[in-house]
């Protein structure tokens, strides 16, 4: 089943053209954005993306001015959970394309100046997996089953899961197979969907077996892994039970027996090194939802992963003092393993920021040049330099998430759509007319809204005021600004209730002034406005003065 080319070393240890430019260190200030192949281009007109969709819209990224694109996993999968289920790791679904297809799109990427990132899926396989399914077949005892987690379940007949862990799915954690000859057998783990059963990391053969996968994909070419569930993969010492009720969050500040335990790290102590083996400055990026931001800090030590998603600023609402914590918590953290902090608002897996914080589109863009004023590496989920909000009206039939399936039937989130996926996962638009506007010929796997074509790439290339070309600006000025990018801390400046202020300074001297106004009302920001420079860049329309307008952000530069 597995593919094969023949292997090849990285073209040339740095991908030709701009990005990166030769300046050391490419991952402290990159702008990586993440394509989710199933959503943005649709290239033979199935009404699925692909990979050959996405090689065709490279220059479109190229232009956009980001420094990498992250993809989600492409592998050949059931697609129980969106490809998250993996079968082979070293093929790619035939939805997608092939490795011929993936080839040429990472050698595209580097002759434009882009890096690839790919997504790497360690904690679970899917249950189609060959390791999986020869395990099954083989029975309790049997060596296969040791590379994942299988227990006799507990009660007189083994009819009770073996512990009270729960899915983050929602449900049980715990799925009984049959024994070859038909009897109620084991229980297997499953942290997700019960098709996506969790490996067994203390088995040596799962982490040989990562470590060649690792060599598979970087002599493909790829530039790092952004690592799934990177905190999941080491579970406490005898599964002990939770011991607690209540629908799990990926982000709580709970202590867990299967999240964030101590020896996930000697795994990425012996991946570090694979990744320095390789010309060109390879990474890894944790997917690790942790209590507090020193737990991530553990992930990003100088011989474990290059960078972790900061979900602490993810979750922060749209409120000044909250937002301040956050990033001081965030660079006070990363300042003493020498981490660059990360800063994200959106991704596949919750909803997108223009909806989530509750503001539209001005408020949307106000965050958005926050985040990308701050030191460090900011990623993008596509589509939100379009200004794309969440899609809350999906009918169920349409409905692919997993999270949807299994969830309870409470739901407390605020706008209804907290933990349901498939919202912030409608596909593109590229053009204002046309079946899928521009996504592919014919429809799309998700239905997208009427209004999509409005905010299409076609629509937005081209004004200065669209969301687009606020994208392309700001992307454009951290390249030419020395003051923005890389760093491990800001200088506050004091300011009005609900207002943020920066200052951040280039190592020639140069600075640029960041202020957030995050209330709905307009605030007299005089005393705070730099007395020389001028203004470089603003959310919304703003032409100089002292008032800043509601939920905005301005950027001036000396
Ligand atoms: C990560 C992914 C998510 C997936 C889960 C299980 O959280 O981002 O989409 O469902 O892992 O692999």
């Amino acid at each position: 089943m597995t593919q094969h080319l023949a292997d090849r070393t990285h073209p040339s240890g740095e991908p030709s053209g701009t990005a990166g430019g030769g300046r050391p260190d490419w991952w402290r200030h990159a702008v990586i954005y993440q394509v989710y192949p199933r959503s943005f281009a649709d290239g033979n007109g199935d009404g699925m993306g692909d990979l050959p969709g996405i090689r065709a819209r490279l220059p479109y990224l190229a232009e956009l001015g980001v420094d990498a694109v992250w993809l989600s996993p492409f592998y050949a999968s059931p697609q129980a959970d969106a490809g998250y289920d993996v079968a082979d790791y070293r093929a790619i679904d035939p939805m997608f394309g092939d490795l011929h297809d993936a080839d040429a799109l990472i050698r595209d990427a580097h002759d434009l100046g882009l890096r690839i990132i790919v997504d790497l899926v360690p904690n679970h396989s899917s249950d189609q997996h060959e390791w999986f399914q020869r395990a099954l077949r083989q029975g309790p005892g049997t060596p296969l089953r040791d590379r994942y987690h299988f227990r006799p379940g507990k009660g007189e007949h083994g009819e009770l899961p073996p512990n009270d862990w729960e899915s983050i799915f929602g449900g049980s954690a715990w799925t009984r197979v049959a024994n070859p000859d038909g009897s109620p057998g084991e229980w297997y783990l499953h942290l997700f969907a019960p098709q996506q059963p969790d490996f067994n990391w203390n088995n040596q053969a799962v982490r040989d077996e990562f470590r060649s996968l690792l060599r598979f994909w970087l002599d493909m070419g790829v530039d790092g892994f952004r690592i799934d569930v990177a905190h999941g993969m080491v579970k406490a010492e005898g599964l002990p039970d939770m011991g607690s009720t209540g629908q799990l969050r990926l982000l709580g500040a709970q202590v867990l027996p299967f999240f964030d335990q101590d020896g996930v790290h000697e795994i990425y102590r012996s991946w570090r090194r694979i990744l320095d083996e390789y010309p060109g400055q390879r990474i890894g990026v944790a997917e690790a939802w942790t209590p507090t931001a020193d737990r991530t800090a553990l992930y990003v030590r100088p011989d474990e992963l290059h960078q972790a998603f900061n979900f602490h600023y993810l979750n922060t609402p749209w409120d000044a003092d909250a937002l301040r914590r956050v990033i001081d918590g965030s660079l006070d953290s990363m300042r003493p393993v020498g981490a660059p902090s990360t800063w994200v608002l959106s991704n596949h897996d919750v909803v997108r920021h223009l909806t989530r914080l509750g503001g539209g589109l001005a408020r949307a863009r106000a965050a958005t040049l926050l985040m990308l004023a701050l030191p460090g590496s900011a990623y993008i989920y596509q589509g939100e330099e379009l200004g794309l909000p969440e899609v809350t009206d999906l009918p169920d039939e349409v409905r692919q998430d997993p999270a949807f399936f299994r969830r309870g039937t409470g739901d407390d989130a605020a706008d209804g759509q907290e933990g349901l996926r498939d919202g912030c996962r409608v596909p593109i638009p590229w053009t204002a007319e046309g079946a899928s506007f521009g996504f592919g010929d014919n429809g799309s796997w998700l239905p997208q809204p009427p209004g999509w074509g409005k905010l299409s790439v076609a629509e937005q290339t081209g004004d200065p005021s669209s969301t687009l070309a606020l994208y392309r600006a700001a992307l454009a000025a951290r390249r030419a600004h020395p003051a923005l990018g890389a760093g491990d801390s800001v200088t506050w400046l004091p300011a009005p209730a609900g207002v943020l202020a920066f200052r951040r300074e280039g190592a020639d001297g140069s600075w640029v002034i960041c202020a957030v106004n995050t209330t709905d009302t307009p605030v007299a920001v005089a005393d705070l406005l730099p007395r020389t420079g001028q203004l470089l860049l603003a959310s919304t329309h703003f032409a100089g003065g002292d008032v800043l307008p509601a939920d905005t952000t301005v950027w001036w530069r000396d």
